[in-house]
Formats: structure tokens, sequence, C-alpha cells
């Protein structure tokens, strides 16, 4: 039977090829500042002048500095009259540290506005000014690839919490340690240098106390040579009963800030750090801890967090729905029964209620493969 239909679909919108390779460079542009703009999205802008050609191009480049549209606009100088502003993210309606893009649009007497996906933390608001103003908007051009590439950013704004890729490394039975304790190494080395490279590309890597108690882990991102590189996530270590040693590396080395979250913290028992190294953020006991330790997070400015293990953590993570993407190295090895899983704590009492996830990409790396997954959303009854 036909779905009876309260509203009539929306109308298609109509983009030119001239909007649609404009598209295609914004994109390309914005992804330049991957890695760079947080706690702000990546964002490309293309200038097309009244005839369709490219007038001027920018992207943002870092938080605080002047957004995508800005850059384009400059560039563009007098073209822009009468043109039309190609964006892979709604406009900003906002008085933010540069000022709101709309108003600049609407000074350069740009006539059309293409933009890829929404922003949600405008509601709305930058598409409707521009078209109060008489502009004809258009959105949802190559949307789907816009939004891959803002895929963290978009989770943080939609949920106020970073957006959470848990990582796991295992061997084909699930294992991550033999039973004897050893675990290194279960992946091969191009696999490890993968990892290093996720780091790059987050705000922060997180562990459980019981891996920095049995690892002693530096979470650093390094290059292959081993050298530690320019940009470092914040290392970030939940531990309810502030069991992190004051003598671990995570504590004592400077090579990028750490954050213990816990849920009470007398000062005295704060681990003695380098200047500056350690900081203690004191959040929400009981079962509302992870979610309220994100959100402060957040509230920090985390808008990406890579989550390293252990199994408690993670399982702890699954089970409050707060992973939004695992990256599964899966290395063709087996552990047996012994060996210790990679999640635990998770209740799963039958298959019909086993989580599910999608897969998104999967690729070999190595003799590992990697596996990226995202939750599959639960069916209605
Ligand atoms: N092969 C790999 O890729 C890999 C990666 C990481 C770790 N590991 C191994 O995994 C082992 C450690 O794993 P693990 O499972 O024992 O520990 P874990 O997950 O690293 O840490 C567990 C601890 O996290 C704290 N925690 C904070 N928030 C929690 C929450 N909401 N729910 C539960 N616990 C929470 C708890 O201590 P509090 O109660 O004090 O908060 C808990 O004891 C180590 O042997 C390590 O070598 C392997």
């Amino acid at each position: 039977m036909t779905p009876h239909r309260t509203q009539p679909p929306p109308p298609p919108q109509a983009f030119s090829p001239e909007e649609r390779a404009a598209m295609r460079r914004a994109l390309a542009l914005a992804r330049r500042g991957l890695g760079r703009t947080s706690p702000n999205p990546v964002v490309g802008a293309v200038i097309l002048d009244r005839g369709g050609r490219e007038a001027g191009h920018g992207w943002h480049q870092q938080a605080g500095g002047a957004h995508a549209e800005i850059h384009a606009l400059r560039a563009a100088g007098p073209r822009a009259a009468g043109g039309t502003a190609v964006v892979t993210l709604e406009p900003c309606s906002r008085q933010g540290r540069t000022g709101p893009c709309t108003r600049a649009l609407l000074q350069a007497g740009i006539r059309h506005v293409v933009y890829a996906v929404a922003d949600p933390t405008l509601a709305g608001e930058g598409a409707e000014r521009l078209r109060e103003a008489g502009l004809d908007v258009r959105a949802g051009l190559l949307a789907e690839r816009a939004a891959e590439d803002n895929h963290a950013w978009l989770t943080a704004a939609l949920h106020h919490r970073p957006h959470v890729t848990l990582k796991l490394a295992t061997t084909l039975d699930g294992r991550i340690a033999a039973r004897d304790g050893t675990s290194r190494w279960i992946t091969g080395p191009p696999a490890r240098r993968d990892t290093h490279l996720l780091r790059t590309r987050v705000d922060a890597v997180a562990v459980g106390s019981a891996t920095v108690l049995a690892d002693d882990p530096r979470l650093t991102a390094r290059d292959p040579a081993g050298r530690t590189r320019r940009r470092q996530p914040v290392r970030i270590v939940f531990d309810r009963r502030l069991r992190t040693p004051p003598t671990c590396r995570l504590a004592t080395d400077t090579a990028a800030p750490t954050w213990i979250v816990t849920t009470h913290a007398p000062p005295r028992r704060a681990p003695r750090t380098a200047p500056g190294a350690c900081e203690l953020i004191t959040t929400e006991a009981g079962p509302g801890f992870l979610p309220a330790a994100l959100t402060e997070l957040h509230r920090r400015g985390i808008r990406s967090l890579l989550v390293e293990g252990g199994a408690t953590l993670a399982g702890a993570l699954l089970a409050d729905h707060l992973v939004d993407r695992l990256v599964w190295y899966s290395a063709p090895r087996l552990l047996g029964a012994d060996g210790a899983p990679a999640v635990r704590g998770l209740d799963v009492p039958t298959c019909a209620q086993a989580p599910g996830f999608r897969v998104v990409g999967a690729r070999r790396i190595g003799e590992d493969v990697r596996v990226v997954l995202e939750p599959q959303p639960k069916e209605s009854p």
C-alpha cells in the first residue's frame, strides 16, 4: 500500500553545471583545512560572477581566522556583485569572532547562494536571513560529501559532545592480548602507523585508567621514524577513582596536555606533573559519568575524540550509545578463548539484541584489514 503523504515532496533543487563544478572545487578547498580548524568546521567557498565564471575562492584556514566566504569575497572584489556564492556549509548569521558571513555576502551584492549542508547550530537562520533579503538560496548540492568531511563537527554540533571514534585492534577472534597479558604486537607496523595518523586528525585521544596502569602509554602522534609530530591531540584518561600514577608518562612528559577526567579529585591526590601538563576535570559520578564527561570535554572545545581502549572503557561507551564510529584493525591471527576480549561489560542476552554496525569503508593495510563502521540505528518495532 502506498503510504499516505501528509506533505508534498520538496521540489527538486536545480543546480547549474557551473555551480556543480564550483561546489566540487569548494569541497577540495575545504579539505585543506582538515585538522586545523577545530573547534570550527572545515569550509570552502567559491564566488562565481554574473556569467558563472570563478571570481574568487577561499577556505577557512584556522579557528579565529576569517571564514571561507570572507576569503572568497575578498579575492572576488567587485566581480562578486550580482554573482553566486557556492559554499560547503550554510553561511553563518551570528556575530562570532569574525562577524556574520550573511552580512558580508549581502554587502558584496551576491544574488544567489548555493550551499551543501545546513549548520545545525544556526537552526536555519543563515539561509533565512539571506532569503529575507531577497536572495535565491538553494541547499543540498553534494551534501553527502560535505557532511563526510565535517562528520565529526556535525555530530558534535548536534549532540553537544565530541564525535567519538573507538579504535579496536584485534585478532580474528576478537582478542587484544594473550593469556599471559602480552599484546605487542597484534597488528603490523602499517596499521600502527595508521593509528598515529588518526591521532593527528582528532582533538583528543583517550584511554581508561587500567590501560595507563598496564601500559604507561604516551598517546602522542608520532611519524614513522618515531618523532613526535607538531600537532598533538590532548590526552585524556577516564579515571573515576584517580588511580593514574604521578610517575606515568602522560603525567610527566610535556609532549601534549593531559586531562584526567574523574569524579572526585581532592587536589592533594592530583598527580605531580610538569607545570601545566596535567589537568584534573571533576564531573558527575554514577551512570551519568560518561555523558557528563563528554559534555564537559565539548565545553572545553573538544569536537573529536579517539578512544583507544581498553576493553572496559570501550564496553561502557558502547553500552551508553556514545560511539559514533568504529575503526577496527583486524589482524590475521588467533589468540584463543583465554585471550583478553576487545570489549567488556556489554550485556547482550540474545542475538536479536546484538548492537549492529554498518560498514562504511574497508581496506587492507599491510597484513591487516581496516574496517570503518558506524552504529546501525535500532529498527523501530
Ligand atoms: N591491543 C590494544 O589495542 C589495546 C588497547 C588498549 C588497552 N589494551 C589493554 O587493555 C588492558 C586494559 O583494559 P581494561 O579493560 O582492563 O581497562 P580500561 O578500559 O583501559 O580501563 C578501565 C578503567 O576505566 C575506568 N573507567 C572510567 N570510566 C568508566 C566507565 N564509565 N565504565 C567503566 N570503567 C570506567 C575504570 O576505572 P575507575 O573505576 O577508577 O574509573 C576502569 O577500571 C591493558 O592490559 C591494555 O594493555 C590493549
